[in-house]
């Protein structure tokens, strides 16, 4: 059994941005559910104050932390961990509370403060550890937020000789967020002599970058995805890293994310309409009408309806559609339905095609679980044009709901969607390669083309929907690297096992 102290800061379903809250949530589970001691934290944000059904206890005094100048003090709660199934295997759950840091409307922002508030959460974690006298075999850490903890465990808290045998692994989400700060806060961290340490070229141009920091100081590390573990190690995906990440390549795995069947399951999903599995589908007909009256849309049972769940910034790739979707909607009698949050452009781009195509394109602007299962249930083709994708869950909840992914062939997206092949009945969805809107044509008109076929579509929606995206295999390969890990005396180099 590991000791395995899981730090992140989103965890759905309350503290949730993307699909790192689903991943926090999921792993930890998934890897307590296989015997190991899991114990998972995270800062104490507004959202679990309003939250109606969980009750959080304070254990122990406040704990007074110093940033360079900057006094803070936090307390620890303690709660029961997020799950469906209270008879699985549960890991502790820790928050960090510290109401000057955390209270406040957004779980990012764009404050001065936002190296301070993710420092806390990291020594916040070492902290709980010490005071639990609990000696982790692995600290977990995730995306840039978490990223400095590796560094900070073998400077600032190095004296401690309770985490002698400790490690570390930091899995990269997303690298198009690294937490580039202006060298100013330098003090802040602590550091001392040790300072050094530091990227002196970054330091010397007047920033740090946590991400950057992690990637050199954890024993090992993970990428979501083997696509996207390669792929950040070429100039074009990584965002100025790619030379770091080449030459620590023996330390890099990629290992495809999972997701949470009891959350994500038509068979069993209370926010859908009406409950469906692959050997009863009539409930998935029910979900698209529903959906189409949701949203506003008079229901055409004959007519395909596209789903679109996503973050609207940079990275999900919409520009694609600018030009793509007019012309297929022009053409098609089709359904467009879209949820998501974010960047103005992309708001304004699918507000204006809502006034264009006013009977066949609905448009939710905000962040909506149950309108996300309900597009993921009623939808038959999910769109994912991605600029980039560490690995996306989306593609794989609508393949399980036997909605079928056109996706970009990138990254995540590249590992989990089988290109569907005609001649021997194989594969799950479509992929396109251009990230272009000629891609996405070529890429809609195909599901749309199958779409057409009832056999064809019948044999695709079947082998989307058998598709096993649980947890089971991905959290096993986790544990096996932590276990190898863990065996390595603290002088011998780490090296990835695929
Ligand atoms: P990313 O983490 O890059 O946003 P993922 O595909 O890994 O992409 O995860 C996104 C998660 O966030 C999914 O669970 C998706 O359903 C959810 N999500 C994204 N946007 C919204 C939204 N507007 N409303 C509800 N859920 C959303
Ligand atoms: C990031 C990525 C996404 C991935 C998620 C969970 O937000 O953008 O592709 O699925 O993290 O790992």
């Amino acid at each position: 059994m590991l000791k395995i102290c899981f730090i992140t800061s989103e965890l759905a379903p309350l503290a949730k941005v993307g699909g790192l809250a689903d991943v926090s949530q999921a792993l930890p589970l998934a890897l307590a559910e296989l015997g190991h001691d899991v114990r998972v934290i995270v800062p104490y944000y507004r959202e679990f104050q309003t939250a109606p059904d969980h009750n959080f206890i304070r254990t122990g005094p406040f704990i007074e932390l110093k940033f360079g100048s900057h006094p803070y003090s936090f307390q620890v709660l303690e709660g029961e961990f997020p799950s469906r199934d209270h008879s699985r295997q549960t890991p502790q759950l820790h928050l960090v509370d510290c109401p000057e840091l955390f209270d406040r409307p957004a779980i990012y922002g764009d404050s001065e403060e936002e190296h301070l508030r993710f420092l806390m959460l990291s020594r916040g974690a070492i902290e709980i550890c010490q005071r639990m006298k609990w000696a982790p075999d692995i600290f977990h850490v995730n995306d840039w937020q978490t990223a400095m903890l590796p560094l900070l465990l073998k400077t600032v808290y190095g004296w401690d000789r309770l985490f002698d045998a400790s490690r570390s692994v930091l899995t990269i989400h997303n690298i198009g967020h690294q937490g580039v700060f202006p060298a100013d806060i330098l003090e802040d961290l602590n550091l001392g002599p040790a300072e050094t340490l530091l990227h002196q070229q970054d330091l010397s141009e007047g920033r740090i970058n946590f991400l950057k920091t992690g990637l050199l100081y954890s024993d090992l590390l993970t990428a979501v995805s083997p696509t996207y573990a390669r792929e950040i190690q070429t100039a074009d995906y990584g965002m100025g890293l790619e030379q770091l990440l080449s030459a620590r390549r023996s330390l890099l795995q990629g290992i495809v994310n999972g997701i949470d069947t009891d959350v994500w399951n038509p068979a069993t999903d209370e926010l859908i309409t009406a409950r469906f599995s692959v050997a009863d589908r009539s409930g998935k007909r029910q979900n698209k009408t529903c959906l189409l009256e949701t949203m506003g849309l008079e229901p055409n049972p004959g007519a395909p309806v596209v789903g679109i769940v996503s973050r609207l910034t940079h990275q999900k790739g919409f520009e694609t559609l600018y030009e793509s979707m007019p012309i297929l909607l022009s053409e098609n009698d089709l359904r467009l339905v879209v949820l998501g949050s974010g960047e103005t452009q992309y708001i304004d781009f699918f507000e204006q095609l809502k006034r264009q195509f006013s009977d066949k394109v609905a448009f939710h602007e905000g962040f909506d679980n149950r309108l996300a299962h309900q597009i993921e249930a009623g939808s038959d083709i999910f769109l994912m044009p991605s600029r980039y994708e560490p690995c996306g869950l989306n593609q794989m909840y609508s393949q399980t709901y036997g909605t079928i992914p056109v996706v970009r062939n990138t990254g995540g997206l590249a590992d989990t969607v089988i290109q569907y092949d005609e001649s021997t009945g194989r594969g799950t969805g479509i992929l396109f390669d251009e990230f272009t809107n000629q891609g996405v044509l070529w890429g809609v008109r195909r599901a749309l083309q199958l779409y057409q076929d009832p056999d064809q579509w019948y044999q695709i929606v079947s082998n989307a929907m058998m598709q096993d995206f649980s947890w089971n295999r991905s959290a096993r390969q986790y544990a096996e690297l932590f276990e190898r890990l863990s065996q390595l005396s603290p002088t011998e180099p780490a090296a990835k096992t695929t």
